[in-house]
């Protein structure tokens, strides 16, 4: 499994795996639209610039390669219930071509870049595993979960070799400043620039955050570990949003008057991953929230001056 197409490898998590596919020693292609927005393209990267809704992009961008990391997606939670239609066009239908354009090429490996926070909507317990119920008060969650749903057939139909990663809210460098999701990359960039900070609802939401690298480091092992199936990826921990707050105000010593809007419907409660299932096959996460949140700081103060920032 060393020749690697990672589909998204431009993004924010994205990027982030192909440094560690890299570092691994695997050979990788990168499809997507776009060029990664803070560092110009690695020389040892082969780039196909294009939609994986194209059959003919996908054929160029699979071949000669062993394994494919999707991390592609079109929509984000907020986004998808605006268009549901557009949602399942845009990474649903083109998913099932996907694995479709993969079997005929005889790529027989992929690791897909689920949602922890999406796909069990309101959970019914403190600690969510596996198991619990699947059910989505999001489109972009039901997509994700149909996705999980056509790897299962795939797999059963047609001998695929899938691991699904139901990551929590990853944080770190390379988060986008105007990014929709992600509070801790969207508050740390507002306060390098002096802006005050949006928080919807109360503050008092739960989420479990997990540092970016740790998250892209388990996706390049799951390219080479013969694992199969769904994980939960986090940190098993639950902070929340004024907790989030405090703990950056303490990290910039900067003054911090947030501006509290309603609460959005989409938005669970609270939700924190049981971990035990990735890792009793070995990972774990390994950098600490203060220690994450550290890091980004300081490279977004290093990044300031970029204003185009998607
Ligand atoms: N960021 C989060 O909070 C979070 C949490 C859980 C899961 N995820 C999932 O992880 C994956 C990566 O998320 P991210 O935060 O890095 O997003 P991102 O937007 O930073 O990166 C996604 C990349 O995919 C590319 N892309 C989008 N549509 C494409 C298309 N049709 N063809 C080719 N490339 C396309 C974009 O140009 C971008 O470079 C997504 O599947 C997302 O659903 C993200």
């Amino acid at each position: 499994m060393n020749r690697v197409l990672v589909i998204g490898g431009c993004g924010f998590i994205g990027s982030h795996i192909v440094d560690s596919l890299l570092a691994r020693g695997c050979r990788v292609r990168v499809l997507d639209m776009k060029n990664e927005v803070f560092r110009a393209p690695l020389s040892e990267v082969d780039y196909v610039t294009g939609s994986f809704g194209s059959e003919a992009v996908l054929r160029q961008a699979l071949q000669g390669v062993d394994a494919v990391v999707h991390t592609a997606s079109t929509t984000v939670p907020s986004t998808s219930n605006l268009d549901p239609v557009a949602d399942i066009q845009g990474n649903l239908i083109a998913t099932v071509r996907l694995l479709k354009e993969m079997r005929q090429a005889g790529v027989r490996k992929m690791v897909f870049l689920s949602s922890g926070g999406t796909v069990y909507g309101i959970p019914e317990t403190e600690i969510v595993e596996e198991t619990h119920p699947l059910a989505p008060i999001s489109s972009y969650g039901i997509v994700k979960v149909a996705v999980e749903h056509y790897l299962h057939m795939e797999r059963q139909l047609h001998g695929l070799d899938y691991v699904v990663l139901r990551a929590a809210n990853p944080y770190g460098p390379r988060q986008g400043y105007n990014g929709v999701q992600g509070i801790i990359g969207n508050f740390l960039w507002k306060i390098a620039h002096g802006e005050q900070i949006e928080i919807w609802g109360d503050g008092s939401i739960v989420r479990d955050f997990i540092y970016v690298q740790d998250l892209a480091e388990l996706c390049a092992i799951a390219v080479q570990m013969p694992i199969q199936g769904c994980f939960n990826v986090g940190s098993g921990k639950g902070s929340s949003v004024n907790e989030i707050v405090e703990a950056i105000r303490v990290l910039t010593k900067r003054t911090i008057k947030p501006v509290y809007r309603p609460g959005r419907s989409f938005d669970v409660p609270r939700i924190v991953l049981d971990i035990s299932r990735i890792k009793a096959v070995g990972w774990a996460p390994r950098t600490e929230l203060i220690d994450g949140m550290r890091q980004s700081w300081d490279w977004i103060n290093q990044h300031r001056a970029i204003d185009d920032i998607a």
